[in-house]
């Protein structure tokens, strides 16, 4: 493998999140998000971690931007903080917080580094939690559009990939069927919740992000996108559903997950509806595009991020008598996740136990994408692994296992380039350390260490390999 492997102009980058790396969370104006009251909560986030140092990337964005330039990458994947801009989430404007993106975007151009921005990384203005229910409220559809339409103005001279939204099925599942990411609400039968309909809520908080990201979109499409010349897209999980057996029940389940999981956003962005298997599974509780929203939403995508990290068995499930009392989100894929057929593991498990190494899963999502959308232009926007034992250095640096989970991904990338598929950029993640959600900082996830004492840098072997391997003077 060397960057001639992939085609002309191919990106290499690193990504990161502004609540996972910034910290100076509740400073120099910034307002909480959802997540700085949800990581308050005493027992929700591993040793009650918080995102309020963080990394500090806000003081340490010039190293971590020189990181990248000797690493030989093209490209930085960050997130703009609704809140750090907007911290009522509307009004009155965080002056603040614009220099430090200004600052950040600057740096990284006089490096030659190409920024690539998002603008919601599940880090909803806590404000408008409170004003009107976030997500829930077809409120917040105009609220973020105006943000948006700021960050265009502000930064779009300079920023030329956009991005609205990062992994929306997650926000929709996890924080409103399953109950563990903020705003944490679900149906009493998952027990860790106290408030919420996980049958109702988790589609119309998705029904609510696929219209704010259509109204970004427009915003973008009108005002800025001829004179700036950028484009905009949005970031998905992909998670690969192989059937477990070969049986016709097992297909379809697969292809129910694939539905539930990308379709429930991408069908709509694609095609302007809902995938026809979860109209049918979940009837009238899921909402309807109006003709109006169809326009906003029918083809609001100039380039589809794909995060990319592992795959799962799937078997047909016949769900219970007490199940069947309580439809929601997960269950009414009636499909069970497996991660081994007939003993044998589908492939190495990583630190995290959702995270196992099945670099062909990658090849057939990317396959996937082309033949049922269209074969839009992909970035691979995230990608990578934590390591157990990743605590301590020296031996953390030596990152053998997830050098060979890099190369054997990118490998697949390739083989799916070269058949067809339109990838035109892949993103490592992460560039550093960081606020990995529940897990706070227990799962490193970086090709760069951490120390959280002194929050001194070091680049692991995987950092190294990517040098090379990105390199522009052959060898
Ligand atoms: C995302 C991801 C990241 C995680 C990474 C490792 O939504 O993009 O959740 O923020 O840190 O996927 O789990």
């Amino acid at each position: 493998l060397s960057r001639e492997s992939f085609p002309k102009d191919f990106v290499f980058g690193t990504a990161t999140s502004a609540y996972q790396v910034e910290g100076m969370a509740d400073k120099d104006g910034r307002g909480p998000s959802i997540w700085d009251a949800y990581v308050k909560i005493p027992g929700k986030i591993a040793n009650n971690a918080t995102g309020d140092v963080a990394v500090d990337q806000y003081h340490h964005y010039k190293e971590d931007v020189d990181i990248l330039k000797k690493l030989n990458f093209d490209a930085y994947r960050f997130s703009i903080s609704w809140s750090r801009i907007f911290p009522h989430g509307t009004g009155k404007v965080n002056w603040k917080g614009v220099a430090y993106y200004n600052r950040l975007i600057d740096y990284m151009l006089e490096q030659g580094i190409t920024p690539y921005a998002n603008l919601y990384h599940y880090d909803l203005p806590n404000a408008l939690e409170e004003r009107y229910g976030g997500l829930l409220s077809r409120r917040v559809v105009r609220d973020y559009a105006n943000f948006a339409d700021f960050c265009f103005k502000m930064f779009g001279d300079r920023v030329k990939n956009w991005m609205t939204f990062n992994e929306p099925r997650v926000a929709a599942a996890l924080g409103y069927d399953i109950g563990t990411f903020a705003p944490g609400r679900c149906s009493k039968q998952f027990g860790n919740c106290t408030e919420g309909d996980s049958s109702r809520e988790p589609y119309v908080a998705a029904h609510n992000m696929i219209l704010m990201h259509g109204a970004a979109v427009r915003r973008y499409r009108l005002k800025y996108q001829e004179r700036q010349n950028g484009r905009i897209g949005i970031l998905l999980d992909f998670v690969w559903y192989e059937p477990l057996t070969d049986t016709k029940a097992d297909h379809r389940a697969a292809q129910r997950a694939r539905d539930f999981h990308v379709g429930w956003f991408l069908h709509p962005i694609v095609y302007g509806e809902y995938p026809k298997s979860m109209q049918r599974v979940v009837g009238d509780r899921l909402p309807k595009f109006t003709e109006h929203e169809v326009k906003l939403v029918k083809g609001s995508m100039d380039y589809l991020g794909i995060n990319q990290y592992t795959g799962y068995y799937v078997k047909d499930q016949h769900l219970t008598k007490d199940q069947l009392k309580h439809p929601g989100y997960q269950l009414e894929w009636h499909a069970e996740f497996h991660y081994d057929r007939n003993g044998v593991p589908i492939g190495p498990r990583a630190h995290s136990s959702w995270l196992y190494e099945v670099p062909w899963g990658l090849y057939n999502a990317l396959t996937y994408v082309k033949e049922h959308y269209n074969n839009p232009e992909v970035i691979l926007s995230e990608n990578g692994m934590d390591n157990p034992g990743e605590e301590t250095i020296p031996k953390v640096l030596q990152d053998g296992n997830r050098v060979s989970f890099y190369r054997s991904y990118l490998l697949q990338l390739k083989k799916a380039t070269d058949d067809g598929a339109n990838v035109t950029g892949y993103f490592a993640w992460s560039l550093l350390d960081n606020f990995e959600w529940l897990s706070g900082y227990t799962s490193r996830f970086g090709i760069v260490y951490v120390d959280y004492d002194t929050l001194k840098r070091y680049p692991k072997m995987s950092a190294y390999w990517f040098q090379k391997l990105i390199s522009r003077n052959k060898q």
